[in-house]
């Protein structure tokens, strides 16, 4: 299955990814994931990334494409993906599919997390994520009393762009560049929308059960 999670900024989609594609038995590619790895890392690819980043903006096509296209032709993308937080405007989704066409692949779903401004900036000012294994916590729907993973132990920090102002040009930034992409799949017959409100494994079931006609 070749599937694209989309949503605003905080809507769960790198929670989700993470039991969808274990249940798919299909890589999770995220790309905030790559460039918050380069970041960490300090390469040329991270420095200039979190420029961008920092701000709440996209980082330019022609980096986050050729990034893409690496991480696709690897092996183990070549039976199905799930992709989240790519694509991100309608020029990067018009590449993906002409990518997806010269290898004889096209997408089979997009899945769209549907929850409103209010409550994304909720979910953002609690998010913690584990240095170690990458999981994402809450500090109150999970009741995080201390900084350590309950998976791994790992340290939790939380991102630099979750802070309130970033969050809220995240959000017009995504009304203005992404949420175009929903009428672009609807056109193309393979968008179907999700309520993502309610807790995590709710949210996963409705997901599973959205998914399955596509299998
Ligand atoms: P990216 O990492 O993709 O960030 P985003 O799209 O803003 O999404 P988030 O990761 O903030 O939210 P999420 O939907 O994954 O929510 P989560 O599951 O964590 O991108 C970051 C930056 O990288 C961009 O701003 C841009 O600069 C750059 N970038 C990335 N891709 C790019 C591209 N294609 N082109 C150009 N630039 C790109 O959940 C949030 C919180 O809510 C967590 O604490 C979680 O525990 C909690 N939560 C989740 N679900 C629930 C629930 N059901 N109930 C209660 N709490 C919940
Ligand atoms: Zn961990």
């Amino acid at each position: 299955m070749r599937l694209v999670l989309v949503g605003p900024p905080g809507a769960g989609k790198g929670t989700q990814a993470q039991y969808i594609a274990s249940n798919l038995s299909v890589p999770k590619i995220s790309t905030g994931d790559i460039f918050r790895a380069n970041v960490s890392g300090g390469t040329e690819l991270g420095k200039l990334a979190k420029t961008y980043m920092d701000r709440g903006d996209l980082v330019p096509d022609e980096v986050t494409i050729a990034m893409v296209r690496d991480r696709l032709s690897e092996d183990d993308a070549q039976d199905g993906f799930l992709l989240d937080g790519f694509p991100r405007n309608v020029a990067q989704a018009e590449i993906l599919r002409e990518m997806l066409k010269d290898w004889g692949q096209a997408l089979d779903l997009v899945l769209e997390l549907v929850v409103d401004d209010d409550e994304v900036v909720r979910r953002l000012a609690g998010r913690r994520t584990c240095s170690q294994c990458g999981r994402i916590w809450h500090v109150d729907f999970d009741d995080k009393k201390d900084d350590k993973c309950d998976a791994c132990g790992g340290a939790l920090f939380q991102r630099d762009d979750d802070k309130e102002e970033t969050v809220r040009h995240r959000l017009e930034v995504y009304q203005e560049q992404t949420a175009p992409l929903i009428s672009y799949y609807a056109g193309e017959d393979i968008l179907v929308g999700v309520d993502a409100t309610g807790p995590v494994e709710e949210v996963t079931e409705r997901a599973m059960e959205a998914i399955r006609p596509f299998l």
